[in-house]
């Protein structure tokens, strides 16, 4: 398949059902930039009376169940700390009652933390003024929530003006970002109806489109999509992602849908009864759940659309244009490969060299530079193992993995290693660990 078309497929521009609005250019990858934009340091969050005396009790070996049979407290957060990274789609996944409103609230400051610290781009709300805290969480974060939050007797252009009316934007500028918000969400032509006229995909719409109008840093979405029915639902996720590929915003979306966690997020993190059980890529927690509770959420995902190229393919399938033949030879006898992808010192594929043709040029005393070399076939890192599949049906030939944007060979995967990659999870999965999906540390989790 065309690298082209295998980036539309995946983006769902073949789906037969023309989408509401196209972003410019199909995006390859996701940037993400590593500063922080959020920390969450050591946070808990108590309900209740005195919430203080709740961690004291806490400390002196209470558990949850006390706290609540003893004054009622609810423990929502228990000692929780991540980092969000800026431009990243951030999903909070766990049970009802697992704290990830709590979670989300505790970020733009309509909660206070009970313990710990919540930054945003390395200022401590804590610290923050009333006044200063308010116009924080007005400027640098917009909310989408499930039940869409409108205005009835507001327009759709009334909507998506108001944080701005707010904010005290005077009327000129109100118009000319509203209707920037509009068209990006697909609702150009449509400002002067009321929510009622409009369909509950449409609603969302104007939610997000109300959300983006202030130009937030953060968007903060709570169970935005639930409401919808599935297919409606579906359009909003690839809109969703269609608009942070040229918006590049950072996105905190919880839910409660596994489907839409390994769709929409870069890192997934999972909570339990106020805890964070674990934090990754989608390929991570499907490839190794962190415990009993995290492998029976993704008990029923097809590996095959969660999982990652770059998760099961075997770095000792790629040879420098240096290396010796026969060394090679020994690492892919080792790897149960018979070829290797040759590539230049920059990392880019120039061909497959088989096992016949290295035990030939070893026997000669040849560099691998006088192989003859077969034409090799590349997928990103980020193509989900379905597309390789279609690929390795066509042809048996290893496909070469490359780091996504047209970087480096990372490793090859032969029909052997994908049908191990889909037949066996965790541990047992054949990549290497070397690639940016199965981080040479592994998922990050915490106790
Ligand atoms: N304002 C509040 N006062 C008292 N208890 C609260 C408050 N907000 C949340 N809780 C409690 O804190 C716990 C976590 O609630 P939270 O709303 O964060 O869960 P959630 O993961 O968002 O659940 P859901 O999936 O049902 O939305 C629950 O036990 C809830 O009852
Ligand atoms: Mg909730």
């Amino acid at each position: 398949m065309h690298r082209h078309r295998v980036a539309a497929a995946r983006w769902g521009l073949y789906s037969g059902r023309p989408p509401s609005f196209v972003p410019d250019r199909l995006p390859e990858c996701r940037i993400v930039h590593e500063t922080p934009e959020i920390q969450v340091s050591s946070v808990s969050k108590v309900f209740g009376p005195r919430p203080e005396r709740a961690l004291e009790r806490l400390r002196a070996g209470a558990d949850r169940d006390a706290l609540r049979r003893e004054h009622g407290w609810v423990l929502a957060l228990d000692d929780l700390s991540l980092e969000i990274r800026r431009g990243e789609v951030f999903v909070v996944m766990g049970l009802s009652g697992s704290g990830k409103s709590t979670l989300l609230r505790l970020l733009n400051g309509l909660h206070r933390p009970t313990a710990g610290r919540v930054l945003i781009a390395g200022r401590d709300l804590a610290s923050l003024p009333r006044r200063e805290l308010l116009a924080l969480r007005r400027s640098r974060f917009g909310m989408v929530f499930q039940h869409f939050a409108l205005l009835p007797h507001r327009t759709v252009r009334g909507n998506v003006e108001f944080g701005l009316e707010i904010q005290g934007t005077p009327r000129a500028e109100r118009r000319a970002r509203a209707a920037e918000a509009l068209e990006l969400v697909g609702l150009r032509g449509w400002e002067t109806r009321r929510p009622d006229e409009l369909s509950g995909g449409m609603r969302q719409r104007v939610g997000l489109a109300r959300a983006l109008a202030v130009s937030p840093d953060i968007l903060l979405m709570d169970e935005a999509f639930s409401a919808l029915d599935p297919l409606i639902r579906a359009d909003l996720q690839r809109e969703l992602l269609a608009l942070q590929a040229r918006l590049r915003k950072t996105i905190v979306f919880v839910t409660h849908d596994l489907d839409e966690a390994l769709r929409l997020g870069d890192r997934i993190a999972i909570l339990r009864d106020g805890r964070l059980v674990q934090v990754g890529t989608p390929a991570q927690i499907v490839a190794s759940p962190a415990d009993d509770y995290v492998a029976r959420f993704v008990s029923g995902v097809d590996p095959a659309r969660a999982l990652t190229a770059g998760v099961v393919a075997v770095s000792h399938g790629v040879a420098g244009a240096a290396a010796r033949p026969a060394s090679v030879l020994d690492r892919l006898r080792e790897a149960g490969l018979t070829c290797a992808c040759v590539v230049d010192p920059g990392g880019a594929p120039h061909g497959l060299v088989t096992a016949d043709e290295l035990a030939r040029l070893a026997g000669a005393d040849a560099p691998i530079g006088d192989a003859v070399l077969q034409p090799v076939r590349t997928v990103p890192a980020d193509t989900p193992l379905a597309e390789v599949i279609v690929l390795a049906a066509a042809d048996a030939a290893p496909i070469a993995v490359r780091e996504s944007g047209g970087g480096p060979v990372r490793g090859i995967i032969s029909r052997q290693a994908l049908l191990a990659g889909l037949a066996h999870r965790g541990a047992t999965l054949v990549g290497d660990g070397k690639g940016a999906d199965a981080t040479a540390d592994g998922p990050e989790t915490t106790a």
